[in-house]
């Protein structure tokens, strides 16, 4: 599992010597994120004179990226691995428009600068750094605030069109709120494509209960079961109706107790129908008719199409 070290970093750095490593982001178990910048002067002039014909340009002049965000893999399994390159191309080839950019990526089995082995195998992505905080962090200012929450929900259906709609029908799988960031101005930008996968693709893992890689909180049931060909965008539905229920119940959907456990809330997920919103009083029928809708346990009878559940959504809001 990579985590955050002193030896991460110096090899980090002796890969991107121009790299000004600031603070980790997060350590999810599959990859260390750091917040970092690149400053021209720490590249020495020999370094600068061996590159200078490269036509990637390496490290000269990504002083100009400002803010960046790294995302490293170390010594990573076949799975990471595969992980991480999904989402850099995805990034890469896609481009969706409510993503950040890719500013560089590759795997490094040698230091490029002294071509000596490296002590593992890092896996590096770069990506722009967005000025936002994650929703997260800001779920107070959208609770029972009913048309920021439409608002928002368009956003991520829109951010996530591109990739829905792709011929390869590409599914997030982790939309949550650590993964939804907000800007100052309030647009939505979705990060983490790290369990990104293809509708109907053979995939990393086997199928069956335990399996598969989630956020139990928003997982829908195909998820849970890693019911592989049940799996499409109608399971990121599903997910952005659990955060549509929570943001406007003030209560997750399926914790109905204190301190559940990861069964008994899978459990709830694949059998429980909580109460409507309208029978908590808290929103009127249309909306809670909606969110109802996007939460039922079988994909197919949710909305069928991205067009018609951005259509619905945008319906509900209140003039
Ligand atoms: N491009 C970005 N701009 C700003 N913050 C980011 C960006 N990418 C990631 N982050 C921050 O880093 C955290 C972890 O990144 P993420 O891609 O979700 O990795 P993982 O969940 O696999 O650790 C996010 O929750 C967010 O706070
Ligand atoms: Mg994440």
């Amino acid at each position: 599992m990579p985590k955050d070290s002193q030896q991460l970093r110096e090899n980090l750095v002796a890969c991107l010597p121009s790299l000004v490593i600031e603070e980790v982001a997060a350590e999810s178990g599959q990859r260390v994120v750091y917040f970092g910048h690149f400053e021209d002067a720490r590249i020495s002039p020999d370094v600068i004179e061996e590159f200078n014909d490269e036509p990637s340009n390496f490290l000269l002049g990504w002083e100009k990226w400002g803010r960046v965000v790294i995302k490293v893999v170390a010594d990573a399994s076949a799975e990471a691995l595969a992980r991480l390159q999904a989402e850099t191309s995805i990034l890469s080839e896609v481009r969706p428009a409510n993503f950040p950019v890719l500013l560089y990526c590759n795997l490094f089995i040698d230091n490029p600068v002294s071509d000596e082995q490296l002590p593992e195998k890092l896996y590096v992505s770069i990506e722009e750094f967005v000025i936002s905080s994650t929703l997260a962090h800001t779920m107070e200012a959208y609770e029972w605030k009913v048309n920021a929450v439409i608002d928002l929900c368009i956003g991520i259906a829109d951010a996530l069109s591109p990739l829905w709609l792709h011929p390869r029908r590409f599914v997030h799988r982790d939309i949550k709120p650590a993964n939804i960031l907000i800007k100052p101005c309030g647009s939505v930008v979705i990060i983490d494509l790290g369990i990104v996968r293809e509708t109907g693709s053979v995939g990393l893992t086997s199928n069956g209960w335990g399996n598969a890689p989630l956020t139990l909180d928003f997982a829908a049931p195909e998820q849970i079961a890693n019911d592989k060909d049940a799996i499409s965008f109608k399971t990121d539905f599903f997910a952005i109706g659990v955060l549509m229920y929570r943001l406007l119940a003030g209560q997750h959907p399926f914790r109905e107790k204190n301190n559940m456990n990861d069964f008994e809330l899978a459990y709830a997920i694949e059998n429980e129908t909580p109460k409507s919103l309208k029978e908590l009083g808290v929103a009127n029928s249309e909306i809670s008719e909606f969110v109802s809708w996007t939460m039922e346990k079988f994909p197919w009878k949710r909305p069928r199409t991205p067009a018609l559940f951005i259509e619905k959504l945008t319906a509900l809001k209140i003039i």
